[in-house]
């Protein structure tokens, strides 16, 4: 039964975990966020930091450093643990050393016996996502990636730039792999109720979501990682699970015979609430959509079974 205590545990206190926790903090999410880290002075140091925030939150919040005993009674726990891309490494590449993290902590987080959801948000996110719903054994649907959230508030935000039209006015999703093989869903796309491609050309757009998909490798090149973005993105599935919105957001979420795909992870418009995945949405993608997100379940699914 998922515990109502409003504790979300955050596995991993480096630069994304604490984006996240800060994140919680300012929208008032939460009433309990516990940072769990190898290196115990820095969780506790990044605790104690956010506490100074806690008297500016529209919320009264307590922020802690813990163990893996917290995630019992844990709503949530989210995994941001792990390496991360270094400047021109793929997120595929970073599979066998997190696969073996994530096995390790999600051992432990189940040995507590945790019976909540599990956000994750280490990549590459799709396949980490699929080896610790297996791992964990919870039902596919309490257990949520972060999927292409942050590749399609990219697209939205860049679309907003092009056209000078508030993002809120714009609908682009992408969906795929949070990664190299994702795919704009621009069948779909719409500015202010307008078809998006009745506003651009085909070339400029395809040049947009080029940008979009190389955003993380060019912030990389320039500060060393990204956080923000995917930090935010946390919140707001974090926001759609413990308000219960019932919110469509394109996470990472387990195939069940949607487009035609079953018992796979990746990015697609799925209905997030207090139970976690409550439906995945599965799109009338047109001929070059089918054949794009087709290679990206294929590429996932090779690179899955390519695992030692
Ligand atoms: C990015 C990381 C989260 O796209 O993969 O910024």
């Amino acid at each position: 039964m998922i515990p109502t205590t409003n504790r979300i545990v955050i596995i991993g206190a480096g630069a994304v975990g604490c984006s996240y926790a800060y994140a919680l903090l300012q929208q008032g999410l939460t009433g309990e966020i516990v940072l769990i880290d190898v290196n115990k002075e820095k969780a506790e140091g990044e605790a104690r930091d956010l506490r100074d925030a806690v008297p500016f939150a529209p919320s009264p919040v307590t922020i802690r450093s813990g163990g893996y005993e917290d995630c019992s009674e844990a709503e949530l726990v989210v995994i941001t643990a792990g390496l991360a891309q270094k400047p021109g490494e793929m997120r595929l590449d970073l599979l066998t050393k997190n696969a073996d993290i994530f096995e390790r902590i999600i051992t432990e987080v189940m040995a507590v016996g945790f019976d909540g959801l599990i956000i994750v948000a280490a990549n590459p996110v799709d396949i980490l996502t699929d080896i610790t719903q297996q791992v964990s054994g919870l039902p596919a649907e309490r257990v949520i990636g972060s999927g292409t959230v942050l590749d399609s508030a990219r697209l939205q935000s860049a679309l907003s730039e092009a056209f000078q039209i508030d993002a809120q006015d714009i609908q682009a999703w992408v969906i795929g792999e949070h990664g190299d093989t994702s795919l704009p869903v621009w069948s779909m796309a719409s500015a202010g109720m307008k078809d998006i491609r009745s506003i651009a050309p085909a070339q400029e757009l395809d040049t947009i979501f080029q940008r979009v998909q190389s955003a993380a490798y060019d912030i990389i090149q320039q500060k060393g990682s990204t956080h923000f973005g995917i930090g935010m993105s946390l919140a707001r599935i974090s926001r759609a699970v413990v308000r219960d919105e019932n919110a469509v957001l394109p996470v990472s979420a387990r195939l069940n015979g949607e487009y035609r795909e079953s018992g796979i992870y990746i990015g697609v418009p799925a209905v997030v609430g207090r139970t976690g995945i409550r439906s995945v949405m599965d799109l009338p993608l047109d001929e070059t959509e089918t054949r794009q997100f087709a290679h990206s379940v294929r590429t996932m699914r090779e690179t899955k079974h390519a695992l030692p």
